[in-house]
């Protein structure tokens, strides 16, 4: 089986007049932890949102797994097993946490509505598997103790917590986190980058959107810099770190 996770060509997106995305040729490895970084407004959300087909594209090719995925819809693309977290998180307020990882863990199953209203020997099974699921998740990510509390009286950390804990109980291959750690205060960033660290030993493929750069700098094998849309530097933190691209894009140019 090949090792080719996801590439994309010639990907572009534009709004009005302002060109978010446009990549010549970009390719992720299965099993390693990629961060995307780059200036506000740099493309890095659009990017995600035409991979995992929440925007379509201008024009451009994207392959997942080998498998031509251009302009999917999102609920294939997770069907596939790449799933992904939003840069404002979308757990639903009026349900507890439990209630948000058990409705996630079934919107990926295949069990079709009728099924689900008719409460059949089966579908009780198949809801108790889905309980004791989302008790695994929540241990694995230390929020047992939250399950009956609801998702709107969470502090914006923790609905972080609980959008990467639904966002793990379909057993994803590969995770998209856009700011996983943005509004998060320190010792739960410190948590954190931890479980993403285990879910990356783990064998799942991430890629993470982050402006936490200390933190992307201590984790990611390598790093992939967006700016204006376009692709500016590619490699390792050490490398990344050093560029004089990067540095300018950040910094802007200077007049000399
Ligand atoms: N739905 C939209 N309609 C119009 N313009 C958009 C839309 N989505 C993004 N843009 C524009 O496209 C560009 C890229 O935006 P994007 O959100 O992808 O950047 P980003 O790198 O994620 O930024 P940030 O770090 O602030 O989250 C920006 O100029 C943004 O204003
Ligand atoms: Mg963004």
């Amino acid at each position: 089986m090949s090792n080719n996770l996801l590439e994309v060509k010639n990907l572009k997106k534009s709004f009005g007049g302002i060109q978010a995305v446009n990549i010549n040729e970009l390719k992720f490895n299965k099993h390693q932890l990629t961060s995307i970084i780059g200036p506000n407004g740099a493309g890095k959300t659009t990017f995600f949102d035409l991979i995992s087909g929440f925007q379509t594209s201008d024009s451009g090719e994207i392959f997942l797994n080998d498998i031509n995925i251009t302009n999917s819809h999102p609920y294939k693309i997770a069907r596939m097993g790449m799933i992904r977290t939003f840069q404002l998180t979308k757990v639903f307020d009026r349900m507890t946490v439990l209630e948000n990882l058990m409705f996630s863990g079934s919107s990926v199953s295949n069990d079709s509505l009728v099924k689900s209203i008719i409460k059949t020997k089966r579908q009780r099974n198949y809801e108790n598997d889905l309980k004791d699921k989302s008790f695994e998740v929540m241990e694995e990510l230390n929020i047992s103790h939250m399950a009956n509390a609801y998702a709107r009286e969470l502090s914006g950390g923790q609905k972080k917590l609980l959008e990467l804990a639904r966002s793990i109980i379909n057993n994803p291959d590969t995770l998209l986190l856009d700011e996983p750690l943005a509004g998060v205060n320190p010792k739960l960033a410190e948590d954190l980058l931890g479980l993403i660290q285990k879910l990356a030993s783990n064998g799942i493929s991430i890629l993470m959107v982050e402006h936490n750069i200390e933190a992307v700098m201590k984790i990611s094998e390598r790093i992939v810099v967006l700016s204006e849309g376009s692709l500016i530097a590619d490699g390792s933190p050490g490398e990344i770190r050093n560029d004089k691209n990067v540095i300018e894009a950040y910094l802007g140019k200077s007049n000399d």
